[in-house]
């Protein structure tokens, strides 16, 4: 098989594509990848020259985008502007990236007639009530793929923008499609501007970690490597039109998070700093896995969260050169907003 990965630099991509090359060693990896500020080379480092080759490039290059997809069996679509924090300071990437892109790739399948796979968000559904004590509703409320779309940032806008469009081509045009709404990722090659790979950095470089508003805001945790395996099955073996949800049942709350955090880093519990809430910001996500399980037998392996925890922070403690260098202009970043 000949596969294009879009976006394979990035956090996700590039675990995807270590995944593929070890699990599956008859594919022929073409990664289509910009290398934005979250796009780095040294992502696929070390991988065989002659399964994997990068082309550095735009998902929204028309003429690009129509010659590897000509030359591709199948499209794993990575590619995208992926932070809530930037799409708020400056949305037009995103719409460029995740909708341009998007309509640019399902132009390129519709033509060729191939496989394509659009990797999503959880967030394209909004948000849901915290649980409490008292409201059942709220304790057994989570995201189904029938939930409808009411995304609330500039991002979640424009992933589901994306969604939306892979859904009409599928229904008008009859692409081969299918899309999957992942939760929150955690793991190696995460950059260090998303919450995790910050708190630890920052620990790791003298800095306090932040905790956004009040901190209750849940997020449902899986660690990568699930993540990807589920992508790689359902590319073989998803059905063509349907949505998978990619959800591990792991709810934290954001303090919950930062607190293990800064136990297994040795940090006292109130060394953290509170800042003001990320304007819109979604209360809590979790999602129903139920299609993944059943129809095509995927299970997460890596069920404890506080081992996939230690190892992440192994991870950052034995790549400081890997994060070193970005690290400050990410906190001046934050810092002017
Ligand atoms: P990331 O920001 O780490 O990587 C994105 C990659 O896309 C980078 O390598 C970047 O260079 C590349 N890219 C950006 N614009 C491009 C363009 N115009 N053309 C070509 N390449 C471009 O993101 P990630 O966290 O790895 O997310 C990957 C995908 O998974 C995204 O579609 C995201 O919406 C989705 N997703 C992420 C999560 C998560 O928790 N990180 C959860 C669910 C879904
Ligand atoms: O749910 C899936 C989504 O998860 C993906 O679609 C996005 O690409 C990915 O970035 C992630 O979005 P979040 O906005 O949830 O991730 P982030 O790491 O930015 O923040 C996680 C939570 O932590 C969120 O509630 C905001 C909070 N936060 C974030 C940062 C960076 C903090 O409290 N402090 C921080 O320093």
């Amino acid at each position: 098989m000949r596969l294009l990965v879009t976006g394979g630099a990035g956090f996700i991509g590039s675990n995807f594509v270590r995944y593929v090359v070890q699990h599956a060693p008859d594919v022929q990896i073409t990664v289509l990848d910009k290398l934005t500020y979250a796009g780095n080379r040294a992502n696929l480092a070390g991988l065989p020259a002659d399964r994997v080759r990068l082309v550095v490039g735009d998902v929204a290059d028309a003429a690009l985008v129509d010659r590897l997809v000509r030359a591709s069996d199948a499209v794993m679509h990575l590619a995208a502007e992926s932070h809530n924090d930037r799409s708020l300071v400056d949305p037009q990437p995103f719409i460029d990236t995740n909708i341009v892109g998007t309509y640019t790739l399902l132009e390129a399948v519709r033509r060729y007639d191939v496989r394509f796979h659009q990797v999503s968000t959880d967030e394209v559904y909004g948000d849901l009530p915290l649980r409490t004590d008292t409201d059942q509703s709220a304790h057994d409320a989570v995201f189904t793929a029938q939930s409808r779309y009411q995304p609330s940032s500039p991002y979640s806008a424009s992933k589901a923008a994306a969604d939306l469009l892979v859904r009409a081509w599928v229904h008008s045009f009859g692409i081969r499609a299918t899309i999957s709404n992942c939760s929150n990722n955690y793991g190696p090659y995460q950059h260090v501007e998303k919450f995790i790979p910050r708190a630890i950095t920052n620990i790791l470089t003298g800095r306090r970690p932040v905790l956004y508003g009040d901190g209750r805001n849940v997020r449902d945790w899986i660690h990568v490597a699930d993540h990807v395996a589920a992508l790689w099955l359902i590319l073989q073996r998803g059905e063509v039109g349907q949505t998978y949800l990619v959800g591990a049942h792991c709810e934290r709350s954001n303090r919950s998070v930062l607190a293990a955090i800064l136990r297994a880093m040795g940090r006292p519990a109130d060394d953290f700093v509170t800042v003001k809430d990320r304007p819109g910001h979604d209360r809590r996500y979790a999602l129903d896995n139920s299609a993944l399980v059943r129809d095509l037998g995927w299970q997460p392996q890596h069920r404890n969260f506080d081992q996939g925890l230690a190892a992440t922070i192994d991870w950052y403690r034995t790549h400081t050169s890997w994060w070193q260098a970005g690290k400050a202009a990410v906190e001046a970043a934050y810092g002017q907003h």
